[in-house]
């Protein structure tokens, strides 16, 4: 792929991924019809395949002579920090329709203000079926309070309480019907037939670049479906190796902690790995040694400085936006990176030419996490974070570094294709 259909591929994975579910769905298409999807019994594991549950996507090559002797994995989360709607969303107020939403993960909530809004997500119907919707246009908006009735928010910072200043209008009344019958309206289904629900709002505005160089990418869900895009471009490009079974793994449910059947604490990559070692013949001391020979680059954007708060970051160990992907180091282990997995992250940023960044937090901001000390604690597998640089982390809309986003997607490529 050139650079320019590169990003397009990009912006339309963003535009296209409002929800995990669609995500997953973007990624399995874009993977190509050599992938063959598996379900737990099935008679055998594909040489080349992926296991899709709800919001999460896990897909492999398997060694070419199933001879396994290591692991070389990508780990990214597909989910991001929105609002949910409630299992019974019809309230009012003013004369007019609201939605009920339940706040998920770490949102910025000033962010969601004054955004047309779509509605997003996963519908299962009573007969156990499941489908997708991804509303067209815009369904719903949270207001902000007018400044004249707030004259001190400048000032005083915008203080939101969490359910009640955050529930979007979307109708005026009497409307046209619950909210049940709108989703039976996008299904062509009665809304009796409706059993539950995963819904989030998401802002319907377009990923675009930004800048008068076009040097920005700027988009709700930079974090972490740039780290989704990148997994999925590099294992699609990869060939088998011969010893060396290479996996991308897309969780769900990091935004609000990894604990769920789905989520990088659950069962499914531990699953995959017994998988694959059993349909390789191995026994359990080769495996264990397989996985100490291995390496997970975890990959989930990192802090870059921001150009109005600087003193936010250790100078010496802060991320710029557009200078190359960052590796992120936390004593505490809230990174899995170790002194072995960096230097072998970094002979791959050698190898491809890119410059490498560093992100070390300041002792009095905690960091985030991700799913590598998750993953490298169930697993036992050599874990190296690393990141791109962003701002407006968790903000409805966020925005990274062109140049930094290609620059990831080369250096798994080079992961998934090195031959050290
Ligand atoms: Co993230």
């Amino acid at each position: 792929m050139s650079l320019s259909q590169n990003v397009e591929s990009l912006l339309g994975f963003l535009d296209g991924s409002p929800t995990p579910f669609h995500a997953v769905e973007n990624a399995v298409q874009a993977l190509g019809s050599e992938f063959v999807r598996y379900e737990f019994g099935d008679s055998d594991l594909p040489d080349t395949g992926y296991l899709l549950i709800d919001g999460t996507l896990l897909a492999w090559r398997l060694p070419s002579n199933r001879l396994l002797k290591s692991f070389r994995v990508i780990g990214a989360h597909t989910d991001s920090p929105t609002l949910r709607i409630r299992p019974r969303p019809d309230d009012n107020s003013a004369g007019l329709g609201r939605i009920g939403v339940e706040v998920y993960g770490g949102v910025l909530l000033n962010s969601w203000l004054d955004r047309d809004l779509g509605v997003a997500g996963q519908v299962v119907l009573r007969d156990g079926t499941s489908f997708l919707i991804h509303s067209s246009g815009a369904v719903a908006r949270i207001p902000q309070l007018a400044i004249h009735l707030d004259r001190e928010v400048n000032d005083r910072g915008l203080v939101l309480d969490r359910h009640s200043h955050l529930q979007p209008i979307w109708c005026t009344l009497p409307g046209t019907g619950r909210f049940v019958d709108w989703i039976g309206d996008q299904l062509n289904t009665n809304a009796d037939s409706i059993a539950s629900w995963s819904l989030s709002l998401f802002d319907i505005s377009s990923a675009c670049l930004l800048g008068a160089d076009n040097s920005f990418l700027s988009s709700g869900r930079i974090d972490n479906l740039l780290s989704c895009w990148a997994a999925t471009c590099a294992l699609s490009a990869s060939t088998p190796h011969e010893d060396t079974a290479l996996i991308i793994a897309l969780f769900d449910h990091e935004e609000v902690g990894s604990d769920s059947l789905n989520g990088a604490s659950g069962p499914l990559f531990d699953r995959l790995v017994e998988l694959i070692s059993e349909s390789c013949g191995t026994g359990k001391s080769d495996l264990y040694a397989a996985l100490g020979r291995s390496l997970l680059i975890s990959t989930d954007n990192a802090h870059g400085v921001h150009p109005n708060y600087p003193e936010r970051h250790d100078p010496n160990n802060a991320p710029f936006l557009n200078r190359g992907v960052a590796v992120k180091i936390n004593e505490s282990q809230r990174y899995a990176s170790t002194p072995h997995s960096v230097r072998r992250v970094l002979s791959l940023f050698e190898l491809e030419g890119l410059n490498p960044q560093v992100f070390v937090s300041r002792n009095n901001i905690a960091c985030g996490s991700t799913i590598g000390p998750i993953t490298s604690t169930r697993v036992g597998i050599p874990t190296v974070d690393i990141g791109v640089p962003q701002l407006s982390m968790h903000s409805a809309r966020e925005i990274c570094g062109v140049k930094d986003a290609i620059e990831l997607t080369r250096l798994l490529g080079a992961h998934l294709r090195a031959s050290s």
